[in-house]
């Protein structure tokens, strides 16, 4: 990805990349994305990708894969144990990290389920820059409680700091003093923080936390699933790092760790995930796991034609016009949105465009739902799927009364080299248009609330009739247009 100068003076991202396999997509007319959001229970998660026109749900397992990894795919060694295809991945892995012990697994969150195991014992603490869902439940469920450091920054919805996912290096140290260094199972920094918007960490704060992790014996693990994305800001936001490749920031920050886990469903652009280990008695410590919950040490629950391209997207990720592509395109998303008025989570970060839903629908009570309501109402308006992070996406306090959200975000996740810039310049209109008439949009309230991750397939229905009028509305704009 480039970004070059228009001869009218816009600045344009560029894709660096031709299309030679294209999926063909479907927007049905918006009477019918009525109907699809009512038979899904105002639930994007509940959608049929059949009636979906942009899928921004998730990064996860859905970025476009090169002609170099499907090549890569077809020579597959397909053997249980000791498969060529195994070291083809192990080697690079040691090359791109310098990590000797390798661990497969099928995903992110089976390399959290190991750490965790191995690590978390009951009363012990995990700090970190901020949780995944994920991450937090595996600590939570061998005994441990998470302690979120980011800095105040970090929580600041429109901002201009370059690195928002940093750690409170002071709130570190205060941990250790508070509870003792024997009491911290681990310290977790996680790249492209996702919770908060994508947002990176910086090579210095690693460097401050690494010092603390010295000083008191303690374990630094990097979740490096939301990397390339990290990369690219710290090769652009940090002038000490202009002019270092990618593979030697990469190095920098792995040298810095103890252990570096991923889900290879976003870094390198396939579907898998493994550890990479200094220690090699950590690592004996939790092999064990693998044959147990993964698969035999050479595949780990990953078939292995995944592995081969995710052996050649890694090494594809060290290429700066190909980690940059997402960047430079929410940048653009949340460019034009900013220009409009549209509240979003600034700057912009990697992963996809966040909208501040609080602001959004302000005149919608936390307690209605806003940013489920908004995804609701922006698939109406657009056939574009997002996913709600707000307070649908937490669960109710043990006596039935709800936990309000500190932040109600819409996320519209731009998974790499899937879009056109047309497709995004569509979802942004359509957005605009929403922002138009954002007083039309009302709450939400369940009809079916699971007791477990409703968000995932919880069902509710709109107060009162605003979602025809939204569509009375579009079609008085847009007449007969999709
Ligand atoms: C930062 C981070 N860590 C861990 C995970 C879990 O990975 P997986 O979905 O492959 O289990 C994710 C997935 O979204 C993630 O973004």
């Amino acid at each position: 990805m480039a970004t070059v100068k228009f001869a009218g003076g816009d600045d344009v991202p560029l894709e660096m990349h031709k299309v030679r396999i294209v999926q063909k997509l479907n927007l049905p007319p918006i009477e019918a994305r009525l109907e699809a959001a009512s038979a899904a229970g105002n639930n994007t998660f509940l959608l049929r990708n059949k009636d979906v026109f942009m899928d921004m749900l998730t990064d996860s397992g859905v970025n476009a894969m090169s002609d170099q990894q499907l090549a890569a795919m077809m020579v597959a060694d397909d053997s249980y144990a000791g498969s060529a295809t195994y070291e083809k991945l192990e080697a690079k892995l040691r090359e791109i990290f310098g990590l000797h012990w390798i661990l497969p697994a099928h995903q992110g969150r089976a390399c959290e389920n190991i750490l965790a195991q191995v690590l978390v014992t009951p009363g012990s603490i995990v700090p970190m820059n901020y949780h995944f869902t994920t991450t937090k439940a595996h600590i939570v469920l061998n005994g441990g409680a998470v302690e979120e450091i980011i800095t105040d920054a970090g929580l600041e919805v429109t901002s201009d700091r370059p690195f928002k996912g940093d750690m409170d290096v002071a709130k570190l140290e205060g941990l250790v003093a508070t509870h003792g260094a024997d009491k911290i199972a681990f310290v977790r920094m996680e790249a492209g923080t996702n919770l908060i918007g994508g947002q990176p960490i910086s090579l210095g704060n690693l460097v401050a936390v690494r010092a603390v992790c010295d000083r008191h014996g303690l374990l630094l693990v990097l979740d490096a699933s939301l990397l390339a994305d990290n990369l690219w800001f710290i090769k652009t936001r940090d002038p000490a790092c202009r002019d270092l490749s990618i593979r030697d920031i990469t190095r920098r920050i792995a040298d810095l760790c103890d252990v570096i886990y991923f889900s290879a469903r976003k870094l390198g652009c396939a579907r898998g995930g493994g550890l990479c280990i200094r220690d090699e008695a950590l690592y004996r410590r939790m092999r064990g796991l693998v044959p147990l919950y993964e698969g035999f040490l050479t595949y780990g629950g990953m078939s292995v034609r995944e592995i081969e391209a995710l052996t050649v997207g890694l090494d594809e990720t060290m290429d700066e016009d190909m980690i940059s592509q997402g960047p430079l395109f929410i940048a653009y998303m949340v460019d034009e949105l900013v220009k409009r008025g549209v509240p979003v989570i600034t700057p912009a970060g990697g992963l996809g465009c966040h909208i501040d839903v609080m602001r959004f629908l302000d005149h919608v009570p936390q307690s209605q739902y806003p940013a489920g309501a908004l995804a609701s109402a922006l698939y109406i308006a657009s056939g574009v799927r997002g996913m709600e992070r707000g307070t649908l996406s937490e669960q109710r306090n043990p006596d039935g009364s709800e936990v309000y959200a500190n932040m109600e975000l819409l996320r519209l996740a731009m998974p790499r080299r899937v879009f056109t810039l047309s497709q995004v310049k569509y979802a942004i209109d359509r957005i605009d248009w929403l922002w138009r008439n954002r007083a039309l949009v009302g709450g939400l309230e369940f009809v079916e609330e699971p007791e477990i991750l409703r968000f995932f397939y919880g069902r509710l229905k709109p107060i009162g009739d605003w979602q025809e009028k939204l569509v009375a509305k579009f079609r008085a704009d847009f007449g007969d247009s999709l």
